[in-house]
């Protein structure tokens, strides 16, 4: 059977910059800035960018564009030994990120509901936590569902079911058309209202006001390689099942760089709406901007629900805001779903429409756990887990496998063939030895803390069952089914650029 294809390169693009978009452009990277030196946070960040995640991402579409495959299939095809390392990313992110980034998406979708009517009343904070999630008190006491959102985790499966299943053009290329061009549209009203909120300018000085003194600390460092890495998908064998669908010819260099700037460019402008009503807040409060920002979930779910509680036509702002935050999740689920899809009809020849809703009901299931009372403890465990150990190891092993074990100047050169940008041998050497040296440090960074102190406060056992043992779970998932026979002769083709 011969390899779905995308349309257009366009779509390619459209499909690859929905991946790259998610929840974390738009409440990680606006706080990440606002901490770590404002404006002056963007120098470790595009340092990040091209010294790592370009290099990187351009790798990833050329194996998969070389190598003709999803993941485990790229990597079997270079070495039958390392098929493993494709299994166990698709695995983590199929049985990992996926499961909880659904719920997310859930959470968003309630809120997006409720904002019509600011259904968090005057407390978003204890809202939020009592009567929303009504955490429990550690990840043992599991407690009941919430229906609400399993309610909305039911229709975001839905979703994904529905755009996975008519596969990658009437499917994924089809609907990142809609999303993509919806969330564009999304952002630029919810940026030009936020501009004409009281106090806008406040917070987007404190978000942008360069402080040079930050860059020394190399924890900031840190984290601006680690948000790329997160931000542009990378290491999860997603960008590899994208590029495999793409046509003989086809500018690799030029979409990634387009990719990336794309992402971060919406990241960066996000990043004024996310200040901007932050700064509204602190004036309508009398407070400082430190007092009322927050990171992540408290961000989106705590601060903006308060905001829009106190703004004229806040309903409709909120619903925008939200809204924004779902199209951008979906986005980057389906591509989650994909790259697994794409692994196992690689190599078991599976049917894909019986696969996609097997996995839409397994997915479903799985994610039901993070709905109840100890759900968001447990997302956070399985998080730092996985997105701290999984997705670094896989980074370095992968610049291992590719750099070392395949002739990367024959790759470098398929790359160059069709592409417009060229490379130069600076790309050999931050694939072989600059960017997994960044990420051993990064490694070894986490590796200390993680010993100093349970993850989290949360005890050791709870860190050591929900996080390591699934982590580790995966990776044993991962060794099975590279075992496994291969039930299609695709691992015997050879690549795009052995002709
Ligand atoms: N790049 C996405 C973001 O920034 C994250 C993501 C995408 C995570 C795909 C998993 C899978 O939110």
């Amino acid at each position: 059977m011969a390899r779905e294809q995308w349309k257009s390169q366009f779509g390619f693009l459209l499909a690859a910059v929905g991946s790259a978009i998610g929840l974390g452009n738009i409440w990680r990277f606006s706080y990440l800035a606002y901490e770590h030196g404002g404006g002056a946070f963007l120098i470790p960040y595009l340092a990040a960018l091209f010294t790592a995640g370009i290099p990187l991402l351009i790798l990833e579409y050329g194996i998969g564009h070389e190598r003709v495959g999803s993941a485990p299939l790229a990597y079997a095809k270079i070495s039958k030994r390392w098929e493993w390392l494709g299994w166990w990313a698709v695995l983590f992110v199929m049985f990992g990120i996926v499961l909880y980034y659904t719920v997310v998406i859930a959470w968003c979708l309630d809120y997006f509901l409720l904002s019509f009517s600011l259904g968090w009343g005057n407390d978003p904070n204890g809202f939020f936590f009592r009567e929303f999630l009504q955490v429990s008190g550690s990840p043992a006491e599991v407690g009941e569902i919430r229906t609400p959102i399993l309610a909305a985790l039911a229709v975001v499966w839905l979703i994904n079911w529905a755009v996975v299943y008519r596969g990658v053009q009437r499917g994924i290329e089809l609907a990142n058309r809609i999303f993509m061009p919806t969330l564009l549209l999304l952002i630029v009203v919810l940026v030009a209202w936020s501009f004409t909120l009281d106090g806008a300018g406040k917070g987007i000085a404190a978000y942008l006001k360069p402080d040079f003194s930050r860059l020394s600390d190399p924890k900031v460092w840190i984290d601006a390689y680690s948000q790329i890495f997160f931000t542009l998908s990378l290491g999860f064998g997603i960008m590899i099942a994208y590029a495999s669908y793409l046509p003989r010819k086809a500018d690799i260099t030029r979409n990634a760089l387009l990719t990336a700037l794309i992402n971060s460019g919406f990241s960066l402008f996000a990043g004024f709406a996310v200040f901007a009503v932050l700064g509204f807040m602190a004036q309508s409060q009398g407070k400082a901007i430190a007092d009322v920002a927050s990171e992540s979930i408290g961000l989106a779910f705590v601060a903006y629900p308060q905001a829009v509680s106190l703004m004229p036509g806040g309903n409709l702002f909120g619903a925008l805001f939200f809204l924004c935050l779902v199209v951008a999740g979906l986005s980057s689920a389906v591509s989650i779903i994909e790259a697994f899809v794409a692994a196992v009809v690689d190599k078991f020849g599976a049917s894909r429409q019986k696969l996609v809703t097997f996995l839409s009901i397994a997915g479903f299931l799985g994610a039901t756990v993070f709905t109840t009372r100890a759900g968001l403890l447990w997302l956070d465990i399985v998080d730092h887990f996985v997105t701290h150990y999984g997705l670094v190891l896989v980074g370095i092993l992968e610049c291992f496998v590719v750099g070392w074990l395949f002739n990367l100047p024959r790759l470098r050169r398929h790359i160059n063939r069709i592409s417009s940008v060229r490379l130069g041998a600076w790309w050999d050497f931050l694939i072989k030895l600059f960017v997994p040296g960044v990420l051993a440090v990064i490694l070894v960074g986490d590796l200390v803390n993680e010993f100093s102190k349970p993850y989290g406060g949360y005890g050791w056992t709870a860190v050591i069952l929900i996080g390591r043992d699934w982590l580790l779970l995966t990776l044993v998932g991962a060794f099975v089914l590279a075992c496994r026979p291969w039930r299609t002769g695709s691992h015997e083709e050879g690549g795009r650029s052995d002709d």
